[in-house]
């Protein structure tokens, strides 16, 4: 017996030196950690790490280093560099988090050179899968969520829509998808405004609107001090008293921020792909975990939604290929990526490396003392209608 022991001590002993040697795998996650975007990096590392944490921090034996870099973004310089440096020098496996479109396009090209995949796990402007062979998106495109919102509001009574959003990449995509389903369905763009991305100022367009008279202003800006301006803004210039009413993408209604926003939220209907109220056993598992990997990190969005399915995603492809790949290879099985997110049903579409998904239409209501985002109607498989047609 005494033998056996010693036998079988000697065969961990093995193991443990063995899970010990395995090279690491190293994820570089390049996002704002700090600046006005810090929420985002902050959402997407919790929700890698919730996973990991649900899962086992190691993959196949291997450990997983997660190498944090700050962009202090939107800063699409600081980004490049930091790939470079964490492709050249630190030999990372792969390229992740990307709260911001400017930074996944400054990376794509050397995402490409080094051949090293790239996970989007929030930026959401539609050509950015286009830019890299090697990058693949786990969160969503604005035409992807927008688009159903112009179908839904053209058949649901509204004909007289303004829209106003934030002037870069994705608030462009968001205005050309939902212009094009609304006016499909028989509505009237009345004007568009764009407001820049750095330091808004909303009220002179927020008074624009409300001359205008619409039954309806559609709006998509990241979540964060422009969800907060304009919310404010559209509050104290009592818009929502002459009748306009909001519809939006549910970046506006953003879950991390909506009891911040308060009662003005309440009522607004939105469509978007993740919900803290999305009633499935993955998405009840999701939050508690996430509560307990993050105790000071309130509610999750869908950054961490993204960060959590990237990092799933990232995860079997190590299963398969352990440290030694092409990234080729881990393309090729990102390509065919097929689960259950804390979202609904998710999959890759192999021809553009995008994310294929539910949209749901919600409304913000109050449960249980807080708000949330609660689904009513929902367009199943989205493609991402902002690409070119295949
Ligand atoms: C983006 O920059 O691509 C972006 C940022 C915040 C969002 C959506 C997209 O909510």
């Amino acid at each position: 017996m005494k033998r056996f022991l010693v036998a079988l001590g000697l065969a961990g002993a093995v193991c443990v030196a063995h899970a010990q040697s395995a090279e690491p795998i190293r994820i570089g996650l390049i996002a704002a950690f700090s600046g006005p975007f810090a929420d985002y990096g902050k959402q997407i590392e919790g929700g890698m790490k919730t996973w990991l944490r649900q899962n086992g921090d190691a993959i196949a034996g291997r450990k997983v280093e997660i190498l944090v870099r700050d962009t202090t973004g939107p800063a699409p310089e600081v980004a490049k560099r930091l790939a470079q440096e964490l492709v050249v020098r630190d030999k990372v496996h792969f390229l992740a988090g990307f709260g911001l479109t400017p930074e996944a396009l400054a990376v794509a090209p050397v995402a490409t050179q080094a051949k090293t995949p790239m996970v989007i796990m929030n930026a959401a402007t539609s050509v950015i899968t286009m830019k890299s062979p090697y990058a693949v998106r786990f969160s969503h495109t604005l035409p992807q969520d927008s688009a159903p919102m112009g179908t839904w509001a053209a058949k649901n009574g509204i004909q007289r829509v303004y829209t106003l959003v934030a002037d870069y990449g994705p608030g462009i995509d968001a205005e050309a998808a939902f212009s094009k389903t609304f006016k499909e369905g028989g509505g009237q763009i009345v004007d568009s405004v764009r407001v820049p991305l750095k330091n808004p100022e909303f009220a002179p367009f927020i008074q624009r609107i409300k001359d205008a008279k619409p039954q309806a202003v559609f709006i998509f800006v990241p979540p964060g001090e422009h969800s907060i301006a304009f919310m404010k803004g559209f509050q104290e210039r009592g818009l929502a008293k002459e009748g306009i009413q909001v519809i939006a993408t549910g970046d506006l209604t953003d879950d991390h921020l909506l009891d911040a926003m308060g009662d003005p939220v309440l009522g607004i209907i939105n469509t978007f792909h993740y919900s803290n109220a999305h009633d499935s056993p993955e998405n009840k598992a999701f939050l508690k975990a996430f509560a307990e990997t993050n105790p000071d990190g309130g509610r999750p969005n869908f950054m961490a939604v993204g960060g959590y399915d990237g990092m799933h995603a990232i995860a079997e492809v190590v299963k398969k290929l352990g440290a030694n790949f092409t990234g080729d290879q881990a393309m090729e099985l990102f390509k065919q990526m097929k689960f259950e997110s804390p979202r609904g049903p998710i999959a890759i579409d192999p021809e553009t490396r995008d994310i294929v998904q539910t949209v749901y239409v919600r409304r913000v209501e109050r449960r249980d003392g807080h708000l949330y985002n609660i689904e009513f109607d929902s367009f199943p498989n989205v493609k991402d209608p902002g690409k070119p047609a295949q």
